[in-house]
């Protein structure tokens, strides 16, 4: 895809919606009894990869005007699936199902396309083996593809060693099928949405003393209405070009603004951004607003410890802002970026470094001095969504065009990314 620099960003738009809260919705929506009704889900190709997952375990679900209509058969009610599932691109849909599919006394096999079959699966197989489940996999069960039977759980007290949400929520979603009371607890906060969504399905649920205590599950939940907000990991690509470019006014309507994905608005607020919520809401079990951004100049700031997993997708984003801020903006703590879609410290620093931008790769994070000029060009997304979209913005605020090789990717997590931009009044066009 094509886009050229812009003056900043004039407008009101939405995003589409939340992908996390998606994956979560059908999967317990499968997991109820009844019907449950989902606005907003994301047709993204990741969430319709766990779709394609559910449906392989039995799940009836039909669409009625861009709503998703799931047939849930309550905890039990999946079966063995005869292929093979395809998590895709998607760590979620591979790492929570298999949560699911411990409690099955079946065979469950699962794979992804080559960048999900290099991501670490020890991370669930461990609490999940721990549990009472076989897991096997590539690699002595590291990778996948990944083998899984399971059933006649046991409850757990788990720490997780790296703060990971897929993990807490394998574990959250295997004990719906462990007798008892199972805990997790992590070094810092992960996003919550299961533990939202499971509330919000009548599941026992409670945070307590940093721990996360569910069951014992002793009824199926019941299917609801769920509706999805716009994934503020998709509006934040906007959001940090809007705030570092002076003249820009940007509204982004409906974004889901849970406080364990908010990191990116606050650091940018410490950089100098001024971003304002408006219309704070909340909407089944998430709070929701309009996002409000006004242009300024920003400095750069060092992003470090808890507030890591809090902008982790976010990252990618707020590197193309640090390069127009004044001063060094320096990320540590953020190893977990190099086991995403791809390596993320390493690509970054390739995808931009093709535009003319120095970013310094680091263990364990970035660096970047600005401000810097993005000089523009032809870069490649590496078949990274997030990194897709990060080029695309930097060539919002590039010097000359910018070329994104391999564009199609952004479809993962923002479908319709290029209509939004032609909204916005940017010149862009598939190449
Ligand atoms: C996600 C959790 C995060 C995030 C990923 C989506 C989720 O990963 O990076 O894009 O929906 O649970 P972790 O499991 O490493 O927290």
């Amino acid at each position: 895809m094509r886009v050229r620099p812009c003056d900043g960003l004039v407008g009101t738009i939405r995003v589409p919606g939340d992908k996390s809260i998606s994956h979560r919705a059908a999967i317990l929506g499968s997991l109820a009894t009844g019907q449950t009704k989902i606005d907003g889900f994301l047709q993204s190709v990741d969430c319709l990869s766990t779709l394609a997952c559910l449906d392989l375990l039995g799940v009836k679900f039909s669409w009625d005007a861009g709503a998703l209509l799931i047939d849930g058969g309550g905890r039990r009610g999946l079966s063995e699936p005869t292929e093979v599932l395809d998590a895709g691109n998607s760590g979620t849909t591979m790492r929570l199902l298999a949560g699911v599919v411990a409690g099955y006394d079946f065979l469950s096999i699962f794979t992804g396309d080559a960048s999900l079959r290099k991501r670490p699966m020890d991370r669930v197989a461990q609490p999940l083996r721990e549990m009472g489940a076989r897991v096997d996999g590539r690699g002595d069960g590291r990778f996948p593809p990944l083998a899984i039977r399971g059933g006649f759980l046991k409850p757990i007290s788990y720490r997780t060693p790296v703060p990971s949400a897929q993990v807490k929520s394998a574990i959250l979603l295997a004990s719906l099928y462990a007798s008892g009371v199972s805990r997790v607890a992590e070094s810092s906060t992960s996003r919550d949405h299961t533990e939202r969504m499971m509330n919000y399905f009548g599941i026992p649920i409670e945070k307590r003393d940093g721990w996360v205590d569910i069951g014992p599950v002793t009824e199926d939940p019941r299917g609801r209405p769920v509706t999805i907000p716009g994934d503020i990991s998709s509006a934040a690509f906007l959001i940090a070009v809007a705030a570092c470019s002076p003249g820009s006014k940007l509204r982004v309507e409906n974004v889901g603004v849970n406080p364990t994905r908010t990191g990116l608005l606050d650091v940018l607020r410490t950089m100098g951004a001024t971003i304002e919520l408006d219309k704070e809401r909340e909407v089944c079990g998430e709070p929701v607003a309009d996002v409000v951004v006004t242009g300024t100049k920003l400095q750069g700031a060092t992003v470090a410890g808890g507030m890591i997993p809090r902008l982790i997708d976010e990252i990618p984003a707020l590197v193309v802002a640090a390069a127009k801020a004044e001063g060094a903006t320096v990320v540590r703590d953020a190893s977990e970026l190099r086991v995403k879609e791809t390596d993320r410290i390493r690509e970054l620093a390739a995808g931009l470094g093709q535009l003319g931008v120095v970013v310094e790769p680091r263990t364990d994070g970035l660096a970047i001095e600005g401000p810097q000029e993005i000089r523009g060009g032809v870069a490649s997304s590496s078949g990274d969504h997030r990194l897709a979209l990060a080029l695309a913005c930097a060539g919002l605020l590039a010097r000359q065009e910018v070329i994104v090789r391999d564009f199609a990717c952004a479809d993962v997590s923002f479908p319709g990314f290029i209509n939004v931009l032609v909204d916005l009044g940017v010149q862009v066009d598939v190449a």
